[in-house]
């Protein structure tokens, strides 16, 4: 199975990319998860950019949402909301050339924070804005990774949330 780990953070030394690289390890047997490394590229969604003046870096990210089975979305949160920057992704994916490039597909959400209540706002709201682009969003379990510079994500618990994400991805599988 092939996932993709898409990240609303453009930082370096992102959390929620981190996040990702722990969830990929933890993926399990059969599964080929690709972290997108290349969100720091990709511009501020305009319509002039769209047609013959897409960006490769967006093409390449529609390449990926694309082949994917399914896709684990990482967010921040930035003053108790979604950042421009996740939704920024999930507006370019909405203008893919496949007609509603998210439909149907599973998708999981998770997010890493330095605060105290681990984006559960950002969160919600990203799972607001995938339902309205027909994905078939996990309901549970959550992530919710608070404190992330006072301790470490637990293994296990990564682990049984990519089962869980697996096992709605393939259904009876
Ligand atoms: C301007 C600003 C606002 C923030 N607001 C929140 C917030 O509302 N909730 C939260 O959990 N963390 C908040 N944070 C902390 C971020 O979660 C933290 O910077 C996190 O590391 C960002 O994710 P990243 O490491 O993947 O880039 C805020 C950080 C900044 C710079």
């Amino acid at each position: 199975m092939k996932m993709l780990g898409l990240s609303g953070s453009l930082r370096k030394n992102s959390h929620n990319g981190r996040l990702l690289r722990q969830l990929k390890e933890h993926a399990g047997q059969g599964v080929d998860m690709d972290v997108f490394d290349a969100v720091a590229d990709i511009p501020v969604f305009n319509e002039d950019l769209e047609g013959d003046a897409t960006p490769a870096s967006v093409r390449a990210l529609w390449r990926a949402a694309e082949s994917a089975d399914g896709v684990v979305f990482a967010t921040p949160e930035y003053n108790q909301a979604l950042p421009g920057s996740t939704k920024n992704l999930l507006d370019w994916i909405s203008r893919g050339p496949q007609v509603a490039q998210l439909s149907g597909k599973p998708v999981a959400v998770v997010g890493a924070t330095v605060g105290m209540w681990g984006t559960r706002i950002a969160q919600q709201q990203l799972r607001t804005v995938l339902l309205t682009l027909g994905a078939r969003v996990m309901p549970t379990p959550s992530l919710f990774l608070a404190k992330v510079a006072e301790q470490d994500a637990d293994p296990v618990a990564l682990a049984a949330f990519m089962a869980a994400f697996m096992a709605w991805t393939r259904p009876g599988t």
